[in-house]
């Protein structure tokens, strides 16, 4: 067991993840139609620091998706390079659910698929995976930004994100890197920020998510 295991993180976080003070009921997001891409994404802007410093997080989801099914979705990340890594909990909390840990790397940026038992380092999940598109994925000295394709990201045991509706998210930020930033499986520190908000899958649908997936793949 490496040291990060054997440390647990805040207990003060169960109490903030049970608040309903930090949750919306209404959706948080907006649209954004992204250029490079192609895709449109409702974008949120989870905000980690009094000076309005905050993470852009965006969802794209394919057209004509039926409730209760595993899709697949386009994440995008932007982050200002002073976040050493931030994080995504598909179910809205740390545990029983798909995360995802993401932090610039050389010219780029690098995502892992995670999964969390109790309020510790979160262990690699198969569950889901992460198809990093070249498009949309860059570091240029201000901000990393990262667009991956996910499968696997909306399902787990019998809980299925809605396709048309809102979701509650959570994500995480921290200032540290991780321990060995080149790795998808490296170790990280716990985060110092989390927020939740509600976000809109419905007006991210894209009639033509198969052809962009496939187009940013492969596009420089
Ligand atoms: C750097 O990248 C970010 C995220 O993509 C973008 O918002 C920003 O405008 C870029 N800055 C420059 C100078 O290109």
């Amino acid at each position: 067991m490496r040291l990060a295991q054997l440390v647990p993180w805040s207990t003060a976080l169960a109490s903030l993840v049970a608040s309903p003070i930090l949750a919306a009921p209404e959706a948080d997001t907006s649209v954004y139609h992204d250029m490079e891409t192609g895709f449109t994404f409702t974008q949120y802007f989870g905000r980690y620091s009094l000076n309005n410093a905050g993470i852009t997080y965006r969802i794209a989801v394919p057209s004509g998706v039926a409730a209760n099914t595993n899709f697949d979705v386009v994440l995008q990340i932007v982050a200002p390079n002073e976040v050493g890594w931030a994080g995504l909990a598909w179910g809205g909390g740390m545990t029983g659910n798909p995360l995802a840990a993401a932090w610039g790397w050389s010219s780029g940026a690098i995502i892992s698929s995670r999964w969390a038992t109790s309020h510790t380092l979160p262990q690699l999940y198969s569950g889901s995976a992460y198809q990093v598109f070249k498009t949309g994925t860059k570091n240029n000295g201000t901000h990393w930004q990262i667009t991956a394709k996910c499968s696997g990201c909306t399902a787990y045991g019998s809980n299925y994100l809605s396709p048309t509706g809102g979701n509650r998210l959570a994500f995480a930020y921290s200032s540290s890197k991780p321990s060995n930033p080149s790795s998808s499986s490296s170790d990280f520190s716990e985060h110092s920020v989390i927020g939740f908000w509600n976000h809109d899958f419905g007006s991210a649908a894209n009639p033509t998510f198969t052809t962009l997936v496939a187009k940013n793949l492969g596009r420089h």
